[in-house]
């Protein structure tokens, strides 16, 4: 399969196991939610791999000395209701302070297009860079219409962090969002005819929520 040049596939051994388990059939709901919160926050090390760095002196007990921290635009996390809410947790661990906004979408069942039901973030969106979490990325019209709704809004970098890609819906980000960058743990084969991705995990929400 040819390479997408807007997405980086997160392939750490620690990622991969929790993937396969994360993928079973057999896996229990309390364990779901688990593995979600930890392969996000694994796979936060890579997403925030290029954040901004300042200086700072620091006293330590015996001397002045310099190191860095973290500076720029403060990270803004939007998971998109239901199944991104799985997420939040994992990337909250990396940057505690990070703001957290909400969208609220939902798949039409026949059309496949996305429904927006719920919009929430900070009042100053041109001052943040902005994660956007949702664990499957199928068709991709979710998550088009989520980047779209924070641009709207003012948002100027925006990321998304997903758990599983189709390639269909990594194609429709790079012609709708060309500059929003995927981080996904795997990218799948194919979708099947109700826009279920293939090998996939099933339904995200479901699995997470114990509700269809
Ligand atoms: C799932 C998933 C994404 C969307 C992906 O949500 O969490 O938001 O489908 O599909 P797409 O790429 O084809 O748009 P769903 O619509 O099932 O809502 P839910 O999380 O409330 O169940
Ligand atoms: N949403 C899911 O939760 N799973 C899929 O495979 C596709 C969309």
């Amino acid at each position: 399969m040819r390479p997408f040049p807007n997405l980086t596939v997160v392939e750490h051994p620690l990622i991969q196991h929790k993937l396969a388990l994360l993928r079973s059939a057999d896996t229990s709901k309390k364990l779901f939610r688990e593995l979600v919160e930890e392969i996000t926050l694994l796979m936060g090390y890579e997403v925030t791999h290029d954040l901004a760095l300042e200086a700072v002196e620091i006293e330590t007990p015996l001397e002045t000395t310099h190191g860095m921290m973290v500076s720029g635009k403060k990270l803004t996390l939007i998971p998109v209701l239901r199944a991104g809410l799985g997420m939040v947790e994992g990337m909250l661990k990396l940057v505690p302070s990070a703001r957290v906004g909400h969208v609220g979408l939902y798949r039409e069942h026949d059309s496949l297009k996305p429904v927006s039901y719920y919009f929430k973030i900070p009042r100053d969106p041109e001052l943040r860079d902005f994660i956007v979490l949702d664990p499957m990325l199928a068709t991709g019209g979710s998550a088009a219409m989520a980047v779209s709704s924070l641009k709207s809004s003012g948002a100027e970098q925006v990321r998304l962090v997903c758990l599983v890609a189709a390639p269909e819906g990594v194609q429709h980000l790079l012609e709708t969002h060309p500059d929003v960058h995927i981080f996904t743990a795997a990218l799948d084969r194919e979708l099947n005819e109700h826009g279920y991705i293939l090998p996939g995990l099933g339904d995200a929400g479901d699995r997470l929520f114990g509700t269809r």
